[in-house]
């Protein structure tokens, strides 16, 4: 590690934009990560039998509405015109998410106006008229309305949490958008696309520099000792690890992915397929073909895998902090424990515990580049 001017721990979106700016600069970069692979939580790799192109840690959407990570990620690859659209089975009917006039008229069996939906939202929604909602339950129908809650949300939370949502904490929604008219279009934002040659791609273009090295299957906390204390290390792992979770561990879900493929060119004719109902116990299916219409998949197989949610244990991969008041109360801690660490920078989203989308994190990465890291990288050069 001596060689180095930068060690980074985690090659995801977070180290991967790091260790390609400080490259850039003609420093030389280290990349460690515990995985046999690039790519953190967006990696994708093509499934043996059909080649179809799997999100290996979930369905991983690109959409942002800042220009310069848009314009910054096109260096490493362009994007399909793909534009994410989710459905939601319910009692064997299916509707478009999310909730939207669509779904609305559907739900209720007629044509509305938008003024005659919000009208009639407004109405249900008056139920809990000046009450303080106390759990999750009555904070959503203090918003949608009991009628739309009991249909989308109540099963697809307690699936989610696997509790019921009257004992889940009113603060984990804070809105429940809903649209008052036809755009069924997931995202709001101004760019948005899935890259044309897959996510992983992308990493090996930004980490293809003879400037940096990628060691994988390599856990930081092997090597810790041995990396000389003036060199900078950006750490993007579990900040409660670092300090040998010396106040607690953080609480985080996780999803069992149950992959599986299908003899049939198409088995649900979309990407995502939400299951509302609660006597189904995954949370949703995704069929990866979908992401790709552009690509000649073969047509007689299809990859689905299904998803299952539930809180993680220290042996389990993170993917959704939960964020109660306790663990926030830790994160402050390690916060500031962090803030002694001189020369070690925290980032991304295990780092921070929080969750980012892929954009945050690529922006986020790119802001304390240039406000910490790189001049922490001149000043050891003087
Ligand atoms: P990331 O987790 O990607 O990378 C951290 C890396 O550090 C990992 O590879 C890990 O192995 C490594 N590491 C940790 N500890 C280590 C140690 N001790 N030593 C060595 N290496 C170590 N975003 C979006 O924009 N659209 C989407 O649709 C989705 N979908 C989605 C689905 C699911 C299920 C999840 C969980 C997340 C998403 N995301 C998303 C979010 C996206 O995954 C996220 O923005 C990026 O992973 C963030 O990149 P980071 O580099 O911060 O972390």
């Amino acid at each position: 590690p001596s060689a180095f001017d930068l060690i980074i721990v985690g090659a995801g979106f977070y180290g991967a934009t790091i260790a390609e700016r400080a490259a850039e600069l003609g420093k030389r970069v280290l990349v460690l990560d515990r995985r046999p692979h690039i790519g953190g939580n967006a990696y994708s790799e093509n499934e043996s039998e059909t080649g179809i192109e799997v999100h290996k840690y979930g369905a991983h959407l690109f959409h942002t509405p800042n220009e310069a990570v848009w314009n910054y990620l096109n260096r490493f690859t362009s994007f399909t015109d793909y534009k994410h659209r989710v459905y939601t089975s319910l009692r064997g009917q299916v509707y478009s998410m999310p909730i939207n006039l669509g779904t609305i008229c559907q739900f209720f069996g007629r044509q509305m106006s938008p003024d005659d939906a919000r009208r009639l939202v407004a109405e249900q929604a008056a139920e809990m008229a000046d009450r303080i909602p106390s759990n999750l339950e009555e904070k959503a129908i203090s918003l949608i309305g009991r009628p739309l809650y009991e249909a989308f949300i109540r099963g697809y939370t307690a699936k989610q949490w696997q509790t019921d949502p009257r004992d889940l904490p009113e603060y984990i929604i804070t809105r429940l958008p809903v649209r008052y008219n036809f755009d069924n279009r997931y995202f709001n934002d101004r760019f948005e696309g899935l890259p044309v040659d897959g996510y992983t791609a992308i990493f090996e273009k930004m980490l293809s520099s003879p400037n940096i090295s990628v060691a994988l299957k390599t856990d930081y906390f092997a090597l810790r000792d041995t990396i000389p204390k003036t060199i900078p290390v950006v750490y993007t792992g579990a900040i409660d690890r670092f300090f040998d979770f010396s106040h607690g561990e953080l609480g985080w879900r996780t999803i069992d992915f149950e992959t599986e493929v299908l003899h049939t060119g198409d088995f649900q004719g979309t990407a995502v397929m939400n299951y509302a109902d609660e006597s189904i116990p995954f949370t949703r299916i995704l069929e990866f073909r979908h992401f790709n219409p552009e690509r000649d998949y073969q047509t007689d197989k299809t990859v689905v895998v299904k998803e299952y949610s539930r809180s993680a244990s220290k042996l389990d991969e993170p993917y959704y902090p939960i964020n109660t008041p306790s663990d926030k109360e830790k994160y402050l801690k390690y916060k500031q424990m962090s803030e002694n660490e001189g020369n070690v920078f925290f980032g991304g989203r295990l780092g921070t515990y929080r969750y980012l989308d892929m954009h945050q994190a690529i922006g986020a990465a790119l802001k304390s580049f240039e406000s910490e890291i790189a001049p922490r990288l001149k000043a050891q050069q003087e």
